[in-house]
């Protein structure tokens, strides 16, 4: 369903209205290209060496002091007084940043020998998200920790293009590089040339953008939804050149059925499949919450134990698991959900370290918040607008964010990315 008020709020009576009434006054977020180019600003000593990673977004140095992206590196911030240059170099410049346009600050991991680098290092964190709140216009603000520029070129890369436009607020942390260093794509354009990914419950909705998304950037994806949506996940395989997969993801079996599908094995594993069953816990009948926990936890546990078991997930592969804001803050009427998705969390965490010891695999999570789909469409008219506009953004997200958010973690250069949940909410006040 359109945002209607979002192209309202866009022209000038709009502009007029929402600003007199003290409306939220959302900026259409731009997914085709940043308008304008990057500044480079540093606070304390820094030993980065950023300029050839930065070099390589494809954005050029601001000339005319509207940039699009602003990179602050304050990697070298070990104390209170160093802090300061945070604000001094950001004050300036933060009200000449482009309408959608992009602040990434730089940190370092938090020194456990050193608890003056860590909280100052910690504050980034507090300063990152109260920042991210107050920009607006479609700007976001990110925070990278990171230990090395090259091992974080893929992630600089994402949030400092429009494929992010609708991840803000976020702390992403990107361990040191590889061992071998993650392969580099022959082809930018298509980095997943060659590999092939499976996308759970990708018959509709995010779950489609995401296969759509794989595909447009070289991989043969494989469209996995349950039978009764074998005709419209057979439709979507044949326009993406690949193959579908009609299993439902909670059968016993799910694991090997999957392995036999893929002989050559897997390099990028999505689980994305997922339902809701909403009712109050007072309400709650037993099956309501076995169902949501088996397809959105349970399945994913099961078969990702049985695919890692069975070395049906290549080396250099990549998990991607689909958590939820209603798992990290909580919703009424979705005890059994919100369950399931926490759970999601946990998984990756404890098994991100695992995997990529034993497997050479990374394990990560993306966390939506109100994504426009045909779910929240049907929401009742109240709670739409209520979760739509309660984030820093002011509007939902769309699949193709969620899409994008999953390439930039299946990317062949993200093997430093390891554990990560990141939400693509645009900072939505809950659970914030
Ligand atoms: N839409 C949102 O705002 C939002 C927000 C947060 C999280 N999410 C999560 O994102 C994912 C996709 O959501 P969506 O909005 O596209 O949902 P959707 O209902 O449009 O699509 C889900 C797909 O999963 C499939 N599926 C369900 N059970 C299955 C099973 N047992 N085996 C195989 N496939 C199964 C469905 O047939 C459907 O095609 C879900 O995990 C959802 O929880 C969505």
């Amino acid at each position: 369903m359109a945002d209607r008020y979002l192209s309202f709020a866009g022209t000038a009576p709009g502009r007029f209205l929402t600003h007199r009434l003290g409306l939220p006054q959302p900026a259409e977020l731009r997914r085709d290209a940043l308008d304008g180019g990057l500044l480079h600003l540093t606070a304390g000593r820094t030993d980065l060496d950023l300029a050839p990673v930065l070099g390589r977004t494809g954005l050029g140095p601001d000339d005319d002091g509207r940039p699009a992206a602003v990179v602050l590196d304050a990697t070298g911030v070990r104390d209170v007084d160093a802090l300061t240059e945070v604000h001094a170099a950001l004050h300036p410049v933060v009200r000449s940043v482009a309408v959608s346009g992009r602040v990434v600050v730089l940190g370092a991991p938090l020194d456990p020998d050193d608890h003056h680098q860590a909280a100052v290092q910690q504050a980034l964190e507090g300063f990152t998200r109260s920042l991210g709140k107050e920009i607006g216009r479609g700007r976001t603000v990110n925070l990278v920790r990171l230990a090395d520029a090259a091992a974080a070129e893929s992630t600089l890369r994402f949030l400092l293009s429009p494929a992010s436009a609708y991840v803000s607020g976020q702390v992403i942390e990107v361990g040191p590089a590889t061992d071998p260093p993650a392969a580099v794509p022959d082809d930018p354009e298509h980095p997943l040339a060659g590999r092939t990914a499976l996308v759970t419950g990708a018959a509709r909705g995010i779950g489609a953008a995401v296969a759509g998304t794989l595909a447009g950037q070289g991989a043969r994806v494989v469209v996995l939804d349950v039978p009764q949506a074998e005709r419209e996940a057979r439709g979507l395989a044949e326009r993406l050149g690949g193959t579908s997969l009609a299993l439902d993801i909670t059968a016993a079996d799910a694991g090997e059925r999957i392995a036999a599908a893929v002989p050559g094995g897997l390099d990028v594993l999505i689980h994305n499949a997922g339902v809701t069953r909403d009712r109050r816990l007072v309400n709650m009948p037993a099956e309501h919450w076995s169902s949501v926990l088996d397809v959105n936890l349970a399945s994913v546990l099961r078969t990702t134990d049985a695919l890692l078991a069975a070395g049906a997930v290549n080396r250099g592969g990549r998990i991607v698991a689909t958590a939820s804001i209603a798992g990290l803050a909580g919703n009424a009427g979705q005890t059994n959900y919100g369950a399931s998705k926490a759970g999601i969390v946990g998984m990756v965490r404890s098994l991100a370290p695992r995997a990529l010891r034993e497997h050479g695999v990374t394990v990560n999570a993306v966390a939506p918040g109100f994504i426009e789909t045909k779910m929240t469409a049907a929401v009742p008219l109240f709670i739409r607008e209520a979760g739509r506009r309660m984030n820093s953004l002011a509007q939902g997200g769309l699949p193709a964010d969620v899409a994008e958010t999953t390439a930039w973690l299946a990317h062949p250069a993200s093997g430093s990315v390891n554990g990560q949940v990141v939400r693509v909410c645009g900072q939505s006040l809950l659970g914030a």
